[in-house]
């Protein structure tokens, strides 16, 4: 899933936000997965990993507006739509990058 969504997010409008080589994509890739297990508690590999989350502080070097978020989140919902998850599921998890996606933002719009 994590996959998926980082390679639409590399073809996207906001392409330029993430790493062009693939290696560092791959690493990218690994990151996130990382915290998603852990957020739908899996075991804990992103605190391993990298330590506390702290996503905002993480992502303040990128400036995310809401244009941002939305292609973010549109990526999402196009791999959501081809996985065949329970309805109530996957509306959890929608509602859970919803919400937290809106924290991300950081940059008004120009
Ligand atoms: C609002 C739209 C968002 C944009 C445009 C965005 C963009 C980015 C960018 C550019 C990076 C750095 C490159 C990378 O490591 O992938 C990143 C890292 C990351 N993002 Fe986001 N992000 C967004 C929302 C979110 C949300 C909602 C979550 C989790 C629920 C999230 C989780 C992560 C994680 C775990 C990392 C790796 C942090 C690290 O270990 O350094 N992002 N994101």
């Amino acid at each position: 899933m994590v996959s998926d969504h980082y390679n639409l997010l590399s073809k996207s409008e906001i392409k330029h936000l993430f790493p062009r080589i693939d290696e560092a994509l791959d690493k990218a890739k690994q990151r996130s997965s990382d915290f998603f297990i852990q957020i739908c508690g899996g075991h804990p590999y992103f605190n391993e990993n990298r330590g506390k989350p702290m996503l905002a502080k993480r992502h303040s070097p990128f400036a995310i507006t809401t244009d941002a978020r939305m292609i973010w989140l549109g990526c999402y919902q196009q791999v959501l739509s081809k996985m065949d998850l329970p309805e109530d599921v996957l509306q959890s998890f929608w509602n859970y990058l919803n919400v937290f996606s809106s924290w991300m933002v950081n940059t008004a719009e120009q």
